[in-house]
C-alpha cells in the first residue's frame, strides 16, 4: 500500500503548522535570544523596542505565572533567561507584534547587557572541570581487566564524531489559541504532545487538562522534536495566557540552526584486545558526550551510546563509561539513533584500527565477532540475533569478492581515483530505553455509515506511521483502506502519549490500534451471531462481508455496523498497549530493555577523487532485517533516507562552533547535507523476512532508526580509498570525513604542520 499522504504531500495540499488558517486577531512573536555562550545579564533594556512599530507586548522570565522550567529530565533548563545565559540562542525576551516582520524589527531594537563568563565548549575539559549532567554510568560484562591479559594484540586510540543539524524542512513552531474558561489550544510542530503539554503546564501553572495539543503532521522531525517544540510552544502560550489572543511564532531557518540543539558530539578513548584467533576478547571504552548546557534528552542518549558499545558484535569481557558533560552549547537532544550510532562509530574505529596494525581487512575482524542467538549483550539481554544471516547474505548475494576485485583491479588502473570498501554490520534495540514509555493507547470509532475514524499517540513526520496505523484497522476490521482515517495527534483525544521516537511508534500505537480493533470486532461477532441465529466462533468477516462457518452471508459491514447501533451495542473503543518481557535494573545495569533487536548488514563502496578530496558513493548494498514488512514501500523509503542521513553525518555535514560558543555553519550556504547528487549512485536493498516471532506489530520490525547507521561505514570505505592512495596517511577516526579531511589525509605525511 502506497504512503496515504504522497498524493497530498505532492500537490501540496498536506497541512503542516504554517498551513492551518490564521484567525483574525492573531499576533506573531520572535524570540530574542543570547549573543553570549555564558555570562550575566546585566542590563535588559527594552525601551526603544516597546516602542517599536506593531509590538503589543515583550514577555521576560518576569511574566511567568508558573515555573519558569522546561527540562524534562532534570529541572535544569529555564525557559527564559532570568539573570544568567548558558548558550548562544537561549531565549531572553519574546517580542510580540502585529506581524512576523514587525517583531523581527523590533527585535533589533533589544539591548542587553551581558558580563562574560568563561566558556567552555569541549566535553573532556567539562568533565575534567566536573561539569557533568549526571552521574556517569558503566556498562561491564565479564573481567575486563584481566582479559587483556590475556589477549595478544591491545590497541588503543580516540574517536570522534561531531554533531548533525536535523535540518527538518518544517523548522520549529507553534500556534496558540485562547479556548473557553482560560483552556489554550496548542498547534505545535511535536513529536511529543504531552511533552508540549506537560511543559506548557508547568510554564503557565495550569493544569494538563486546560491544554489542548493537536499535531497534524510534521515535515520531518529526526528526534529535534521530540523535545525541543516545547520551547516555542511555551513561549507562544505564555503570550496567549496574558493577552487573550492567538500567537504565532514560526522560526525561520537560521533562527532554528541557531537556537536548537542538534546531535550530540562525542570524544571517546576505546582499547580493544583480541586473540591470535582474532576474536575480541575485551573491549574498553570511556564516551564524553557534548551535552550542552542543560540535560534535555542526554541522560537517555548517553545511555542508549553505552547500549550499542559494542554494536553488532558478541564481546565476552567489556566495560563500557560515559560522561554527559555540561558546556556552553545548545542542549543537544535526540537524533535518528539517539546515541547509539555515537557508540557504534567507536567500536568500528576500534576494530579498524587494530585491522590497520595487524595488516589484514577490518571484515576479518567483524565477521569472525558477530554476535549469535544465545550470546550476551553488555546489559544482560540474550540475543536472538540475524546478525550471522544478515552478513552472510550480503556477501553471497551481492558478491563481496567480486566487489572486492573490481575494487582492487579498478585501483591498480587509476593513480588519481581510488575505490575504498568498508562493510557496515548494525544491531539496534528496539523499545525506549526507559522502559515505562513503552506504552501507547487509540481511540477508534466506528460510525453508523460504516466508516471508521482512528486517533493514537502517533506523530506522522514523514515516516509513514499513520499508513501502517490505518493498515492496522483496515486488516483487523477486513474492510477497504478508503472507509478509515487516521486523525491528527491530540491530547484531549489520546492522554499521555509518549514521544513518538525509538523507532517504536508504529509497534505501539499500531498494537494499541489492534486491541482497540479487536474489541470492537468481537462485540460485532456477537451482533451477527445473534443476526444470523448463529454461534459467535462460526462467524467471520472478511471484504466487508460477513460469513457464517466460510459462507456469505447476506450481511455486509455497514448492515452489521448498523445492526450493533441498534441494539445498543458500542462502535467505539480505547485500546491501551504496553510492551510485555521488557524490564531494565539501572542499579545494576543489567536487564532485558528491548522487545527484539532489529539487524542489519551494509557493503559500502566509495570512489575518490585524490587531487581535489571530493568522493562520491558508487553502491550501498544492504540486507536488512525486516521481519516481516507489512508496507515494503514505506520501510524502503525508510531504509534509503536513513542510509543517506548516516553518511551525512560521517561524510559532509559539519557542524562548527567557535571557541566562543557561537554557530558558524548557521545557515544552508555554510552547512552542507547530502543533496540528490550526493546519494548513492545505487541503494540495493534486501528484504530479509524471518519466521522467527517477535513483538513488532505483525511482526514488521521497527525501522526509523537502524538504517542511519549503515552511513558509518562510508566513513570507512573513504579510509580505504584513501589507504590505496597512500599506505602512510596518517588518518585519524575523526568524522566528517569531509572533502577537505580528506585532501588533508591524503596528504598529511607531506604537510608539515606550523603551529
Ligand atoms: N523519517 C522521516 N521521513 N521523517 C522523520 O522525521 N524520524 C526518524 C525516523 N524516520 C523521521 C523519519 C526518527 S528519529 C525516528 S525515532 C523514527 O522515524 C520515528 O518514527 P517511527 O517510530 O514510526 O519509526
Ligand atoms: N529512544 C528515543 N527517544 C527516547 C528514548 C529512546 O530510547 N528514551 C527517551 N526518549
Ligand atoms: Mo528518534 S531520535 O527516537 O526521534
Amino acid at each position: 500500500m502506497k504512503n496515504i499522504d504522497s498524493k497530498n504531500h505532492l500537490r501540496g495540499e498536506s497541512i503542516y503548522l504554517d498551513d492551518i488558517p490564521i484567525l483574525a486577531g492573531t499576533l506573531f512573536g520572535v524570540a530574542f535570544d543570547s549573543p553570549v555562550a555564558h555570562g550575566e545579564i546585566k542590563k535588559l533594556d527594552l525601551t526603544a523596542a516597546i516602542q517599536s512599530e506593531g509590538v503589543v507586548r515583550i514577555f521576560t522570565a518576569k511574566d511567568i505565572p508558573g515555573e519558569n522550567q522546561i527540562g524534562g529530565i532534570i529541572p535544569d533548563e529555564p525557559l527564559i533567561a532570568d539573570h544568567e545565559v548558558h548558550f548562544c540562542g537561549m531565549p531572553v525576551a519574546f517580542v510580540v507584534a502585529e506581524s512576523d516582520e514587525l517583531a523581527r524589527m523590533a527585535i533589533r531594537k533589544i539591548k542587553v547587557e551581558i558580563s562574560p563568563l568563561p566558556v567552555i565548549t569541549d566535553p573532556r575539559e567539562a568533565q575534567k572541570k566536573g561539569h557533568l549532567i549526571v552521574q556517569p554510568r558503566t556498562f561491564k560484562i565479564g573481567e575486563p581487566e584481566n582479559a587483556f591479559k590475556d589477549c595478544v594484540h591491545v590497541f588503543e586510540g580516540k574517536a570522534d564524531s561531531n554533531g548533525q543539524e536535523h535540518l527538518y524542512i518544517e523548522t520549529q513552531g507553534a500556534y496558540t489559541l485562547p479556548m473557553e474558561n482560560g483552556a489554550i489550544k496548542i498547534y505545535s510542530s511535536t513529536q511529543g504532545p504531552t511533552a508540549v503539554q506537560r511543559a506548557c503546564s508547568k510554564v503557565l501553572g495550569l493544569p494538563m487538562h486546560m491544554l489542548e495539543v493537536d499535531v497534524t503532521r510534521l515535515g520531518g522531525g529526526f528526534g529535534g522534536k521530540e523535545d525541543q517544540a516545547n520551547t516555542w510552544a511555551a513561549l507562544c502560550a505564555l503570550a496567549t495566557y496574558h493577552l487573550k489572543r492567538p500567537v504565532k511564532y514560526s522560526l525561520h531557518r537560521m533562527e532554528d540552526m541557531r537556537m536548537t540543539g542538534k546531535r550530540h558530539p562525542y570524544s571517546s578513548d576505546y582499547k580493544i584486545g583480541l586473540d591470535k584467533d582474532l576474536k575480541i576478547l575485551a573491549y574498553e571504552a570511556t564516551f564524553y558526550q557534548n551535552a550542552g548546557a542543560a540535560a534535555d534528552l542526554s541522560p537517555a542518549v548517553m545511555e542508549r551510546t553505552l547500549f550499542h558499545c559494542t554494536n553488532s558484535y558478541f564481546i565476552p569481557n567489556v566495560k563500557a563509561t560515559a560522561y554527559s558533560c555540561r558546556t556552553n552549547l545548545p542542549p543537544n537532544t535526540a537524533f535518528r539513533g539517539f546515541g547509539g550510532p555515537q557508540g557504534m562509530f567507536v567500536i568500528e574505529s576500534a576494530i579498524a584500527h587494530a585491522a590497520d596494525e595487524l595488516g589484514i581487512n577490518a571484515s576479518e575482524i567483524q565477521k569472525r565477532n558477530l554476535i549469535r542467538n544465545g550470546d550476551e549483550f553488555p546489559y544482560g539481554q540474550i540475543a536472538v540475533s540475524e546478525a550471522n544471516e544478515c552478513w552472510e547474505k550480503a556477501e553471497k548475494i551481492f558478491d563481496l569478492q567480486k566487489m572486492r576485485n573490481e575494487v582492487a583491479q579498478f585501483n591498480s588502473k587509476n593513480q588519481l581515483y581510488k575505490k575504498g570498501i568498508a562493510l557496515m554490520p548494525v544491531a539496534f534495540g528496539i523499545s525506549f530505553t526507559k522502559t515505562l514509555m513503552n506504552q501507547a493507547r487509540a481511540l477508534v470509532h466506528v460510525y453508523t455509515d460504516g466508516s471508521v475514524n482512528v486517533s493514537t499517540g502517533a506523530v506522522e513526520m514523514g515516516q509513514g506511521v499513520n499508513t501502517k496505523i490505518l493498515q492496522v484497522a483496515a486488516q483487523i476490521f477486513s474492510i477497504d483502506p478508503s472507509m478509515i482515517r487516521v486523525n491528527s495527534t491530540n491530547t484531549f483525544r489520546i492522554a499521555n502519549t509518549s514521544p513518538s521516537a525509538a523507532s517504536a511508534t508504529a509497534d505501539l500505537n499500531g498494537r494499541a490500534t489492534q486491541i482497540a480493533c479487536e474489541a470492537i470486532l468481537n462485540r460485532l461477532k456477537e451482533v451477527a451471531a445473534m443476526e444470523l441465529n448463529t454461534t459467535v466462533d462460526s462467524i467471520s468477516v472478511n471484504n466487508q462481508c460477513v460469513f457464517v462457518k466460510g459462507e456469505k452471508s447476506s450481511l455486509d459491514w455497514r448492515q452489521l455496523i448498523m445492526a450493533a447501533y441498534l441494539r445498543r451495542v458500542s462502535l467505539s473503543e480505547h485500546g491501551h498497549y504496553a510492551t510485555p518481557e521488557i524490564s531494565f535494573d539501572a542499579k545494576k545495569e543489567k536487564g532485558h530493555p528491548f522487545a527484539y533487536h532489529v539487524y542489519g548488514s551494509a557493503i559500502i563502496t566509495v570512489t575518490i577523487d585524490c587531487l581535489r578530496g571530493t568522493y562520491e558513493f558508487d553502491s550501498v548494498n544492504v540486507v536488512h532485517d525486516f521481519g516481516a514488512s507489512m508496507n515494503v514501500i514505506i520501510d524502503r523509503g525508510q531504509v534509503e533516507g536513513g542510509i543517506v542521513q548516516g553518511i551525512g553525518w560521517m561524510t559532509m555535514e559539519e557542524v562548527i562552533y567557535d571557541k566562543d560558543g557561537r554557530l558558524r555553519s548557521n545557515a544552508l550556504s555554510t552547512y552542507k547535507v547530502p543533496d540528490v547528487y550526493s546519494v548513492p549512485k545505487e541503494i540495493n536493498i534486501d528484504f530479509l523476512q524471518t519466521n522467527v516471532d517477535n513483538l513488532a506489530i505483525f511482526r514488521s520490525k521497527a525501522v526509523g532508526e537502524p538504517p542511519l547507521m549503515y552511513g558509518i561505514g562510508a566513513f570507512f570505505a573513504l579510509r580505504e580509498a584513501m589507504k590505496a592512495f597512500n599506505p602512510n596517511a596518517k588518518s585519524t577516526f575523526e568524522s566528517p570525513m569531509t572533502p577537505e579531511r580528506v585532501l588533508m589525509t591524503l596528504h598529511s605525511d607531506e604537510l608539515i604542520i606550523n603551529n
